[in-house]
């Protein structure tokens, strides 16, 4: 039986049904995923019923998977694999937060839009985010369209950022919020990397834009310019006509195109309701920015 593709947005955001993602997928199956991601760079799998097992092996049809970022912070005990990010408002042995926990600082991050992995080598490929459980109230997910937002952008700004580079750092997006407690070790694990403003994604040959709030800095600008530069593309790559609002229902599993769109948590009481979300992340090619100058060695992820 063919996958039902129930488009949310125009081209954007897109409920699947009719595939059950706890078993191995057939060829096809698979192919017919891969047009629709290529055409959505937002796909809904709602009623998923996943162990974290099975959430791996569908994400790794995407790519290698990465490790999350939490296992090169020192100290951190993990809930989880380190496969997957731990996206939950909760301690190691399964409890709300308190408002002092470490973790709950850093990842307030995720309420800034950005796009995850832009500040790794190799780079982000597919995201996968599961819901375990929801927040009663708040706790949504907004997404950007940044292959719209190309479109829609004005000549003489694509022709001013095409070919720029934007420094991307863990470290730029963490300092906007105040977090700028790193060790020695996170410091070369988030040591920023270049990146073009503008890429091209080969499935659907589509230009993209590339905005995280990871970019800090664009080489050959004065900062408070690049600022500015940045501050403007993402106000416009996220207008409401190129956004999708996601609103988790238990078993939902949102899957989304790291390199051409944003995504952002929107704010919900995290010492109050539990909200336990975990995504697994799969690594671009890693020569897919070859020959783009870094200023030091760019930090391997492994
Ligand atoms: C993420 C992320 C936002 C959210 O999982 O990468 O940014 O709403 N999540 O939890
Ligand atoms: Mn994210």
């Amino acid at each position: 039986m063919p996958i039902t593709l129930s488009p949310m947005t125009p081209g954007f955001a897109c409920e699947v049904g009719d595939i059950d993602l706890t078993r191995p997928l057939p060829d096809d199956t698979l192919a017919e995923v891969r047009r629709a991601s290529a055409e959505f760079a937002v796909l809904i799998f709602p009623s998923q019923d996943l162990t974290v097992d099975q959430h791996l092996a569908f994400a790794s049809h995407f790519g290698p998977l990465e490790r999350s970022v939490a296992t090169v912070m020192p100290g951190e005990v993990l809930r989880v694999r380190p496969e997957i990010a731990d996206i939950a408002n909760l301690t190691a042995d399964g409890k709300v937060w308190g408002a002092e926990h470490r973790l709950r600082l850093f990842q307030l991050g995720n309420r800034l839009w950005h796009t995850d992995s832009s500040f790794k080598q190799p780079t982000g490929r597919v995201s996968m985010l599961y819901a375990r459980s929801v927040a009663p109230i708040g706790g949504h997910t907004e997404f950007a369209d940044l292959r719209a937002a190309w479109d829609a952008l004005d000549a003489p700004t694509r022709t001013r950022i095409d070919g720029l580079l934007a420094e991307h750092s863990l470290m730029f997006s963490r300092k906007k919020l105040g977090f700028t407690d790193w060790s020695e070790q996170e410091r070369v694990a988030f040591a920023p990397v270049a990146r073009p403003l503008v890429r091209t994604i080969p499935e659907s040959g589509r230009r993209s834009l590339y905005l995280a709030s990871h970019i800090g800095r664009v080489r050959g600008l004065p900062d408070d310019e690049a600022e500015a530069l940045v501050e403007r593309l993402v106000a416009h790559a996220t207008e409401r006509r190129f956004t999708y609002l996601h609103r988790w229902r238990v078993g939902d599993l949102v899957m989304w195109d790291n390199r051409c769109t944003m995504h952002r948590g929107t704010p919900f009481d995290d010492t109050r309701w539990p909200r336990d979300m975990q995504r697994a992340t799969t690594s671009d090619a890693p020569d897919v920015f070859e020959g783009v100058p870094q200023a030091r060695p760019a930090a391997q992820h492994a």
